[in-house]
């Protein structure tokens, strides 16, 4: 993906972005002298501003009051800090929200919203779309020409779904868009069953809890309707941005896998992706760097910014475990191992009251900079200070990717049967971990993405299989490429529908199996899966879980049968030689150990190899290639124990320490290097 990848767009600043969401309307000026100090001795080089500021900057349609934002921006950058600007717009003031109340959602339930909270206005609320405008033109007009302006920070956190009247009209406008007639709707929609014929485009409503719930591809149409109409939302914003300020890059904090945005469809419409990530307490390196992987391949791999992580807890689980020592350190790192070129916080400062008080901040309520906290955050500062230039806009050269579809997403999870244990992120992020824990550099991008640069594709449960999908997959693997894919897969078109003469559907041919029917287990059973012949370090018996296909091979090789049930004996994985490739076919879910079987098999068959090989278990690596061409490799110990990793032939350089190694290097518990091979006291920038 490295070749064809568009430019990243130009940050003013030239070097890392480190430094974090600020909300300087809560405290008073006093405190923001303060707050620049601090700053400074936290290396910190960019704030996030002001996100929820709407009231303080218009407390009225016609009052504007930016003088107090003009000072925090005219201290910030006096005192060498830039701004990465928000346009303010996902709080919506109490006087909007009274005066226009068409702006506050309806929920599914159908019962509209009052004012509160925050993300709660309707994307089709035409009083929304003129104010929130107004207000990112009114933004770029004053500060366009500031100095300190780095990047937009477009509305917040985008999300949410609203079920109102005026969503209902712009939907059916939509599907008439979509669909040209009511014929065609109802063809898509699959509206003869139970007798849902419409014969009025005025009989379509919002898919409300005591409306229409049992037409999946409804759902589906009405999520990829939402998910546009909020899109909508951030393009006006950022048309006023970017005929006011061409030059300045846009962006919005995205969430990872976040299921109600098609992110595929904004990506198109960002100049650079930023993304905030909150893992879950536990949650395994690898499925943080299925996230990481996920927002990189938004944009064919282009450098992201980090915009917000916790420096130290979070408020929002049951129970906010403090990041342990040198933890925030790593997972920043980790963030810049799969391409962030920008580190940030939420928040800066702690605030008093309300519902974050007891959010993770980088300065605390003690108010100095003695806390472990601030250190930690103070320390990594001044590492990525003396980084300088070296790691910007390097790009993760992946021989394989992992195949990921939000609107695919929908129709598993809409879909009645064959099990309501079936959620897609897991499946995605079981293979991408088998692949990441054996070393190997993996991208997660859309089925629509260039394929051509990869030798191994897998598409967990491609449910949908959209127009064009399969062609470009025969076409990948008819090129030598190395498919796999699993159960319930080749199912339905994009809307529903399913292919009628025989499962998988569209690939059937490719993968050269039928599957005839789908066993589903509960949680308390599971079957097995028996390598008769070894294949790779395959051999024997592996557990599998959740579904069983019943599959006949047509012209496919039996890799593996089932080992009990009345299916014992069947196959359960097969292989299929398609053009110069291969397709394979996992009929149920594998356990761990047989996918780490399978893919440590498959990449030795391709010659995929990890850059570390033979990684202690918790070492994370991940190359990124400067735009110069020099690799630089990360290397991560997420373990709470010293690890030793044996380094390819030749010197290396360790950017963090400068010390030049040889043979292998010893990381602390949560140590981290980022390694490229020496140039014997050359210049790196
Ligand atoms: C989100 C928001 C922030 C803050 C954090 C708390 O990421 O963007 O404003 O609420 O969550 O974790
Ligand atoms: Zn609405």
């Amino acid at each position: 993906m490295t070749n064809n990848a568009p430019p990243a767009p130009s940050l003013r600043f030239p070097g890392i972005l480190h430094g974090g969401d600020y909300n300087p309307e809560q405290w008073p000026e006093a405190i923001w002298d303060e707050d620049v100090r601090l700053m400074n001795e936290a290396s910190v080089n960019v704030a996030t501003l002001p996100v929820f500021g709407w009231v303080s900057v218009q407390p009225a349609e016609d009052t504007w009051t930016f003088d107090w934002l003009d000072t925090v921006i005219d201290k910030l950058w006096a005192g060498g800090v830039s701004v990465c600007l928000a346009t303010a717009t996902a709080s919506q003031p109490a006087w909007l929200d009274q005066k226009y109340p068409d702006v506050l959602t309806v929920s599914q339930g159908g019962v509209r919203r009052k004012h509160g909270n925050r993300h709660s206005f309707c994307p089709n609320s035409p009083n929304f779309r003129r104010l929130s405008v107004g207000l990112a033109r009114k933004l770029a007009e004053r500060y366009g020409t500031h100095p300190a302006l780095q990047v937009w920070h477009v509305g917040n956190e985008y999300g949410g779904t609203c079920y109102c009247d005026l969503c209902a009209e712009a939907f059916r406008v939509w599907l008439q868009n979509r669909y040209g007639t009511l014929d065609e709707l109802n063809a898509r929609w699959t509206m003869t069953f139970w007798g849902h014929t419409l014969t009025d485009w005025a009989q379509v409503e919002t898919p409300t809890q005591n409306g229409e719930g049992s037409v999946q591809a409804m759902r589906i149409d009405y999520d990829r309707f939402q998910s546009e109409s909020l899109l909508n939302c951030f393009k006006a914003e950022a048309a006023a941005l970017r005929e006011v300020t061409p030059g300045v890059p846009i962006t919005t904090n995205l969430m990872g896998t976040f299921k109600t945005l098609d992110y595929h469809k904004w990506a198109k419409e960002l100049d650079l992706v930023s993304w905030d990530s909150y893992p879950g307490k536990d949650a395994p390196p690898a499925d943080m760097a299925f996230q990481h992987s996920l927002m990189r391949g938004l944009k064919e791999g282009m450098p992201f910014m980090l915009m917000e992580q916790t420096p130290s807890q979070q408020n929002w689980q049951a129970h906010n475990a403090l990041k342990r020592p040198g933890v925030m350190r790593l997972w920043s790192y980790q963030a810049m191992a799969h391409g962030a070129d920008a580190v940030m916080y939420f928040q800066w400062r702690r605030s008093r009251g309300a519902t974050e008080k007891y959010h993770g901040a980088v300065v605390e309520h003690v108010g100095t900079s003695r806390p472990r906290v601030f250190q930690e955050v103070a320390q990594l500062g001044r590492e990525l200070e003396s980084l300088g230039k070296k790691t910007l806009g390097g790009r993760v050269a992946a021989r394989a990717a992992v195949l990921f579809d939000w609107e695919n997403w929908w129709g598993i999870e809409y879909s009645s049967g064959p099990s309501v244990d079936l959620k897609y992120v897991p499946q995605c992020q079981a293979h991408f971990r088998a692949l990441h824990d054996l070393g190997i550099p993996t991208d997660v991008v859309s089925p629509d993405a260039d394929l051509s640069g990869y030798d191994l594709v897998v598409a967990p449960v491609l449910y949908m299989v959209k127009p064009g999908i399969a062609e470009k997959l025969e076409a990948f693997v008819q090129n030598g490429g190395t498919f796999v894919t699993t159960f319930f897969s080749g199912l339905v078109d994009e809307n529903d529908r399913v292919y009628l003469g025989g499962y998988p559907g569209p690939l059937r041919k490719m993968l050269g199996i039928w599957s005839e029917e789908i066993d589903a287990l509960t949680h308390a059973q599971s079957n097995t899966v028996e390598f008769g012949t070894p294949f790779g370090p395959l051999t024997g018996s592996y557990g599998c879980r959740l579904l069983c296909d019943r599959i006949h091979p047509e012209g496919a090789e039996v890799l593996a049968t089932y080992g009990s049930d009345f299916y014992a004996g069947e196959p359960a994985v097969t292989v299929n030689s398609f053009g110069e490739g291969r397709a394979y076919y996992l009929a149920t879910a594998l356990d761990p150990d047989a996918l780490t079987g399978l893919y440590t098999k498959l990449c030795a068959d391709k010659g995929i190899e990890s850059p570390l090989p033979g990684l202690p278990e918790g070492v994370e690596v991940m190359p990124r290639v400067s735009p110069h061409g020099e690799t630089l490799l990360y290397v991560l110990n997420h373990a709470v124990a010293p690890a030793t990793v044996a380094l390819p032939e030749g010197d290396q350089d360790d950017l963090l320490t400068g010390q030049t190694l040889t043979g292998s290097l010893t990381l602390d518990a949560h140590g981290v290097a980022i390694l490229a091979p020496s140039l014997q006291d050359a210049p790196r920038d």
